[in-house]
């Protein structure tokens, strides 16, 4: 060997050593960043048990360390609430309970210039657990107020103070049986034990909204950029732009204390899922497609399908995953059409069938149910599906003029076939908890449990008028991943304590500084409910995309379980923003327009004033909201309500119907009239979006005027309502003009021709 070789075999060496001494050096900051503050174990021979070994007092007794005081008196505290622009809840500030054991030992400033996103959900879970060994979401928790023995043993331990504070406030001595004072104490009780529901509903959600974002989508390469830039970003506005051995200078270092120490997650570090979701089975649900093929997992739509336009998984599941949801998010593909449906349902979703087959709809459609449906519901649906149609109703001529070349289908020369599947969820819920599913909650586990990635959720009697697939091209959704719809515009009030009380209920400046989840902004608490009407949101059709909200749909499952949010809104209609909101995910998309009435107008002189003049407002009565696009402020998206122009038409005893009142005036007025009109198709002409006052007020006029956007009238049970595109006029004596307009859509001829199609096919005309 050569001088030179050995030279070359020497400076290989060198090489080869400072390469290998570099990347232990990264291994070694690795493991110092990620694992040095995940405590080790305390395997020491003290006990906690043993009254003479003084080991395990509380550390601010044997520290020289004072104890933190409050954490909202750390100066770090205010200075990071300005930062974010956090509003602070005007309630209470209600924050999880974890927070006071976690801060009764540590101190805000070192927990946040030390540990990461992991390791603060790591220390979180440690208190949790330890402050409740046995701690489990508990679906069944009751969170009512109970008036029983601890009611009375309350009542008798303060009566003097009670009494004296009725005094107080209503200036008279009350005897003890006098019913408004029995009525005042049972107030005052519910107040002090509303604040203990309130807190127990805030720590609940808490733990539900963190264990999702620390340990289901952790995984999710948007949350580990946003979750590592905060806690760096956090940082540097703790310690400044100083360096890494400057900021160890003048931070303390973080140190858990001996209990947290005691505590072993062991092999299943991270898996709470059965304290989570006691509710869950951790089944999947079974798959069936049309052909009576059995999938007992994730279907797998690109490959079943060879549809190479579905989009495939984003991640490929790990089977030895350990946490259901992570798992069977991962699994979870494409895009489709999602309805929870009952046997009841049938006949409405065989004509929705219809219509999405002229619609050109190419997506497949999922149809989950809970309760068993019969065969003789998936035989019909099937046949809706896939049975040849080529006979077109006489209303195709005019319409297929406006459709594409391409519109039918070569083999059949008539609508597209459906890819319908039957999905059974009946076993994905504990056997345990199946009763709390019913009714609309059906809807709710639908949202979590169809298999698309990407979905269009909607009822049995929604009617679309734009091909699916228009709806996740929405600019809406594709911003924000999701699209809602407002329900109509109406002025009903909810009781003034309820956007407090739900508010209170919500994440806080804490979450925030922790965990990077986003308190209530203005986006929720502008939304009609927080600005005391009832509705906010039609839930007939809502688009979602799963692997961005995945967290946000399980809290909208959880909202079904907690009553004090469920019960103070109607059916599912709210929860859907609901659960975004309180899994501190804001992003989600309102269309601009609330709902319009749909139909024709009023011929204006069926409607004249007293005085026999017109009025100024323009009025269309219809039993349909329907909903227009933002984007042209013209086209007609869906519809709700089925499409004949009544709904209800089954239940209707049309010898009392006609004769209810005055609207409907272009009907002959006799019962075979009215039948024939409620059975047949809703004729689309005209929408109006009523305006909605910002105070929510009605326009009180003397003018003969609507004071409000929308009235309830008698027709089709109570369903139908009359829409004013104008509100509010001429006071009676003065000049004052208090009126709002709205928004009015003539549909054009192409559109009338469409619609005219599509209501046939629907209802099954000839
Ligand atoms: C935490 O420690 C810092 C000094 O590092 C101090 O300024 C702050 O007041 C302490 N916070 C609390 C809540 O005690
Ligand atoms: C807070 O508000 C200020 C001023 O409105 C703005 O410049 C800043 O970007 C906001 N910060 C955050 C984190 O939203
Ligand atoms: C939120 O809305 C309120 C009025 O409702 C307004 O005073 C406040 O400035 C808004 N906050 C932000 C951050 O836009």
């Amino acid at each position: 060997m050569g001088r030179m070789n050995i030279m070359k075999t020497k400076r290989k060496l060198v090489i080869y050593y400072s390469a290998t001494a570099l990347w232990l050096v990264s291994i070694l900051y690795w493991y110092y960043t990620y694992f040095k503050a995940i405590p080790e174990i305390d395997t020491s021979p003290h006990s906690i048990y043993d009254i003479y070994d003084n080991h395990y007092q509380l550390p601010s007794e044997t520290s020289t360390v004072e104890a933190p005081a409050n954490f909202k008196q750390d100066p770090n505290y205010q200075m990071l609430v300005e930062e974010y622009n956090i509003t602070e809840k005007p309630v209470d500030d209600y924050h999880s309970s974890v927070y006071e054991e976690i801060f009764k030992n540590h101190n805000l400033t070192t927990v946040l210039a030390n540990l990461n996103f992991k390791q603060r959900c790591d220390l979180y879970f440690r208190n949790l657990f330890l402050k409740n060994n046995n701690w489990i979401l508990h679906p069944d928790r009751n969170y009512d107020v109970q008036f029983g023995k601890p009611y009375e043993d309350f009542i008798n331990a303060n009566l003097g103070s009670i009494r004296e504070a009725y005094g107080n406030e209503k200036g008279t001595q009350p005897a003890d049986d006098d019913g408004d004072f029995v009525k005042y104490k049972k107030q005052k009780y519910r107040e002090l034990k509303q604040g203990e529901i309130d807190q127990m509903v805030v720590d609940d959600l808490d733990a539900l909204r963190l264990y999702n974002k620390c340990y289901v989508t952790d995984d999710d390469p948007d949350q580990k950029q946003r979750v590592g830039n905060f806690v760096k970003e956090q940082r540097k506005l703790i310690v400044g732009e100083e360096t890494k051995s400057q900021l160890l200078k003048n931070i303390e270092p973080f140190e858990y204390t001996k209990f947290e120490k005691l505590f072993n997650h062991g092999q299943s570090a991270h898996n709470y899922d059965h304290r989570i979701y006691p509710w869950l089975s951790f089944e999947t649900p079974v798959f069936e497609r049309w052909t009576g093929q059995l999938y007992n997992s994730i279907p797998n739509y690109r490959e079943i399908l060879k549809d190479k336009s579905q989009p495939p998984p984003i991640k490929t599941a790990k089977s030895e995953e350990l946490n259901f949801f992570k798992k069977f998010k991962n699994q979870c593909n494409g895009k489709g059409i999602v309805l929870s449906i009952g046997d009841q349902h049938a006949v409405y979703t065989v004509n929705l069938i219809h219509l999405l087959r002229a619609l050109g709809n190419k997506l497949p459609i999922q149809i989950l149910y809970h309760d068993d449906i019969s065969e003789d519901t998936k035989r019909a649906l099937t046949t809706a599906a896939r049975e040849d149609f080529s006979d077109l109703p006489e209303s195709y001529r005019k319409a297929s003029m406006y459709l594409p070349n391409d519109y039918l289908e070569k083999e059949s020369n008539g609508l597209p076939k459906q890819e319908i599947w039957f999905v059974n969820m009946a076993s994905v819920v504990h056997e345990n908890y199946r009763d709390k599913f019913r009714g609309f909650a059906n809807k709710l586990l639908a949202t979590l449990f169809n298999s698309f990635n990407e979905f269009i959720l909607i009822d049995a009697d929604t009617a679309m008028m734009q091909n699916p697939e228009y709806f996740f091209q929405l600019k809406g959704y594709q911003e924000t991943g999701s699209f809602f719809f407002r329900d109509r515009g109406t002025l009903g009030k909810r009781s003034k304590n309820d956007p407090p009380h739900l508010h209170r209920l919500a994440q806080t400046s804490i979450d925030k500084l922790m965990f990077n989840v986003d308190p209530f902004s203005n986006h929720t608490l502008h939304q009609n409910v927080f600005q005391g009407v009832q509705h906010s949101m039609e839930s007939g059709l809502v688009v979602i995309n799963r692997q961005l909200h995945f967290s946000s749909i399980i809290m909208i499952v959880y909202l079904n379980f907690v009553a004090p949010i469920k019960g103070k809104v109607y059916g599912d209609k709210e929860l859907f923003w609901l659960g975004f909101a309180y899994n501190g995910d804001e992003n989600y998309h309102f269309n601009q327009y609330g709902a319009a009435s749909i139909g024709r107008l009023t011929r204006p002189g069926d409607r004249k004033r007293p005085d026999g003049t017109y009025h100024h407002s323009k009025e269309l009565c219809s039993p349909h909201p329907g909903h227009i696009n933002e984007e042209d402020g013209h086209s007609l998206l869906w519809i709700n309500s089925g499409f004949r122009f009544c709904h209800q038409s089954d239940k209707i005893n049309f010898d009392e119907e006609y004769v209810i009142g005055d609207k409907l005036a272009f009907l002959e007025k006799t019962p075979d009239a009215y039948r024939k009109f409620y059975f047949s198709p809703l004729i689309i002409r005209d929408a109006i979006i009523p305006p909605l006052a910002s105070d929510y007020k009605h326009r009180l006029n003397g003018a003969d005027e609507p004071s409000s956007g929308w009235m309830m009238d008698k027709y089709c049970k109570n369903y139908m309502w009359c829409a004013y595109l104008s509100v509010g006029g001429k006071a009676k004596n003065s000049d004052e003009d208090n009126t709002l307009e709205g928004k009015v859509i003539k549909f054009t001829q192409e559109e009338a021709a469409l619609f005219d199609y599509y209501g046939d096919v629907w209802v099954g005309e000839e």
